[in-house]
């Protein structure tokens, strides 16, 4: 780099830092803290004791214990928080009178906490599944610190699998299923970063479900994130075109049109999940797959009850008719692409001559 541009550089980023600063916008989202507070002495002067416990009226006993070392460890500890700017109404004993009467409402109203300083993510979890239903009067959902903890609150972790451990608090049935899964074992047992954990199809933040979105409808979009993939499936050998060739079938096109159209209503035509399952599902190849050739004639019956045992046949699968496979489908859709524009075309030639032909002879006044 020339110096002459490099001193020019220099000046513009200077010029821009003093101008941004002045305006605020150099300055982090979160407001930063000074390190080291002194005054959490005096909270672990009588909380670092183990056996300090609280009783609700609900009978409930919990332990008030907070271990120093792992708080100063924690994200926030690191900042040099001090206890009191998140219990701000807690500052010297005895402490002030609470209301809770048993200790799901103590984390109820405690997540609040959180909100003064994650904006961003208070704006994310407010439309979700779980908030709707605590509007609704569910105190049973998840909030902040059901997830995230309260003092050793960690870097969101890296670590895939604690995602969907952390949802099976609350989710335990469903969990087991996923761990099960072709999805799930892959992550849990091989920590393979590849396959969907919860968030990737719910959201972590801004958690979708039916009952709050035409979920259902328009499931096949998120298969397609990872399954139309063809660097991702190729790695494991798994055809790409699952979703191109749903999309052009019979069941799959009445689906589009019902996203294009009508996204409220609900379609009879199965999506990936009616044949594949939904947290269970599993390689074709295994015996409990809904659609391992063997179980597949029932997985159909699901909406076509009266099928019988060659009936799956009558569908393509995942595949385009090639040269190579299914054949027979494929000389007969060739056939028809060289007929179809040889007839249509014919007869477009005769109409056309037929009409020029009238037109000359009208014209000759014959
Ligand atoms: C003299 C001992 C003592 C000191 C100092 C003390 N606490 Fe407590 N704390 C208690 C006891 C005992 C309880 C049980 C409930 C009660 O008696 O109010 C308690 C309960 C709590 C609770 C649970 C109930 C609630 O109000 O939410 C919190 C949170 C808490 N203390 C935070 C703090 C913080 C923050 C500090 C430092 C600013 C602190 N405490 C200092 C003894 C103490
Ligand atoms: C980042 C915010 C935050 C900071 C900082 C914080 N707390 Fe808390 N604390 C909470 C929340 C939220 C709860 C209620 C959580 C729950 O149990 O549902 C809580 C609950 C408590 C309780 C009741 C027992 C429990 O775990 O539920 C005690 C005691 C307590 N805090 C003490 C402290 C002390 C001492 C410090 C400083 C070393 C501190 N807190 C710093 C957010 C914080
Ligand atoms: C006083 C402001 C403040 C409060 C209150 C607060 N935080 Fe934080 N939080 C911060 C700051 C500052 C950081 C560190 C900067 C960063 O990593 O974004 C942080 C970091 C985090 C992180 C790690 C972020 C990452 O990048 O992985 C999580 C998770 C988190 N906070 C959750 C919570 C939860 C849950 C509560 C309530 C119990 C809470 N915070 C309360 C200011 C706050
Ligand atoms: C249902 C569980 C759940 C709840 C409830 C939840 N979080 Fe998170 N949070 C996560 C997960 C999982 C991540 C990891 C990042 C990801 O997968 O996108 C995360 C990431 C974060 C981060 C890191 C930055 C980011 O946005 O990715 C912060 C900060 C944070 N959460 C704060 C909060 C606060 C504050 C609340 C309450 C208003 C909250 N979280 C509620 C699960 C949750
Ligand atoms: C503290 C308990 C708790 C935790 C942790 C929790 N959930 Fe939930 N969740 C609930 C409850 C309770 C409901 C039922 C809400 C209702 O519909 O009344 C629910 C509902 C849902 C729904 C909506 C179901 C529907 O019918 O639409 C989805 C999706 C969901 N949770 C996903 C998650 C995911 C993903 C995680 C982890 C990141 C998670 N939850 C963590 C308690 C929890
Ligand atoms: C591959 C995508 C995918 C993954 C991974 C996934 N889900 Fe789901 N989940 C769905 C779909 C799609 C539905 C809607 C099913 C329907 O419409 O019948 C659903 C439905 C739900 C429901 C509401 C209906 C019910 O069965 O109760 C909850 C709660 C839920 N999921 C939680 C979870 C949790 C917790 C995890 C992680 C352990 C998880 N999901 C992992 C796609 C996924
Ligand atoms: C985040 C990416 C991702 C998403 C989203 C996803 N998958 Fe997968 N899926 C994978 C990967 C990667 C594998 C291969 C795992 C392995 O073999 O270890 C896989 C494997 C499968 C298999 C087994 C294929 C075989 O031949 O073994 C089926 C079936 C499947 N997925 C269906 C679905 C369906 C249906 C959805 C939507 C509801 C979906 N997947 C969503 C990444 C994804
Ligand atoms: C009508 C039922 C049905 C629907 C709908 C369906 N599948 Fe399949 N799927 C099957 C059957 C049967 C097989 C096994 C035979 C085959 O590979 O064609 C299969 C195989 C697969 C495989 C494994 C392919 C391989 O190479 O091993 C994946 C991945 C898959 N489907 C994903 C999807 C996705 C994603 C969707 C939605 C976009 C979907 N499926 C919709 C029935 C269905
Ligand atoms: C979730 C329900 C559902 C599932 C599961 C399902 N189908 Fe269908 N399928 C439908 C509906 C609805 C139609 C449209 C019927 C109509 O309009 O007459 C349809 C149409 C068809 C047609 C077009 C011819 C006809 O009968 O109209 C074929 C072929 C077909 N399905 C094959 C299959 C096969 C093979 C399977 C199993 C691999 C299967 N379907 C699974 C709902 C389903």
């Amino acid at each position: 780099m020339k110096p002459s541009l490099a001193l020019k550089l220099a000046f513009h980023l200077s010029a821009f830092f003093l101008f941004s600063t002045v305006l605020g916008l150099a300055l982090p989202d979160l407001p930063v803290y000074a390190e080291g507070s002194g005054d959490n002495d005096s909270c672990f002067a009588c909380h670092s004791n183990p056996n300090l416990e609280m009783e609700f009226p609900s009978g409930e006993v919990i332990s008030l214990y907070v271990n120093k070392d792992a708080y100063d460890q924690s994200v926030h500890g690191q900042q040099g928080f001090a206890c009191t700017l998140c219990h701000a109404g807690t500052t010297g004993y005895p402490h002030e009178e609470r209301g809770e009467l048993n200790y799901r409402d103590y984390s109820i109203s405690h997540y609040t906490f959180c909100t003064t300083c994650h904006t961003d993510q208070i704006k994310e979890i407010n439309k979700n599944v779980h908030m709707m239903a605590l509007a609704e009067g569910n105190p049973a959902v998840a909030v902040c610190t059901d997830c995230h903890g309260n003092h050793y609150i960690e870097i969101a972790t890296e670590a895939l699998s604690f995602i969907s451990r952390t949802c099976s608090k609350c989710h335990s049935e469903i969990n087991e299923l996923y761990e099960n899964s072709i999805h799930g074992a892959a992550l849990i047992g091989e920590g393979n970063p590849d396959v969907p954990t919860c968030t990737d199809c719910h959201g972590a933040h801004e958690i979708i479900g039916p009952s709050n979105y035409p979920f259902h409808l328009f499931s096949p979009q998120i298969c397609a994130n990872c399954h139309a993939d063809r660097e991702m499936m190729a790695r494991y050998g798994i055809n790409p075109n699952v979703f191109d060739t749903y999309v052009a079938d019979f069941h799959g096109k009445t689906v589009s049109l019902f996203q294009d159209l009508a996204p409220d209503q609900e379609t009879n035509k199965p999506v990936c999940i009616d044949c594949h399952g939904v947290h269970d599902m599993l390689s074709p190849e295994d015996s409990n797959s809904q659609v391992m050739k063997a179980n597949l004639l029932e997985t159909c019956r699901k909406c076509h009850p009266e099928a019988t045992t060659n009936f799956p046949d009558s569908w393509l699968g995942h595949y385009n008719p090639g040269p190579g496979q299914l054949r027979p489908v494929f000389y007969v859709k060739m056939i028809y692409w060289i007929l179809i524009p040889i007839l249509i075309g014919g007869s477009l030639v005769l109409a056309i001559s037929d009409y020029v032909r009238q037109l000359i002879n009208f014209k000759r006044g014959l």
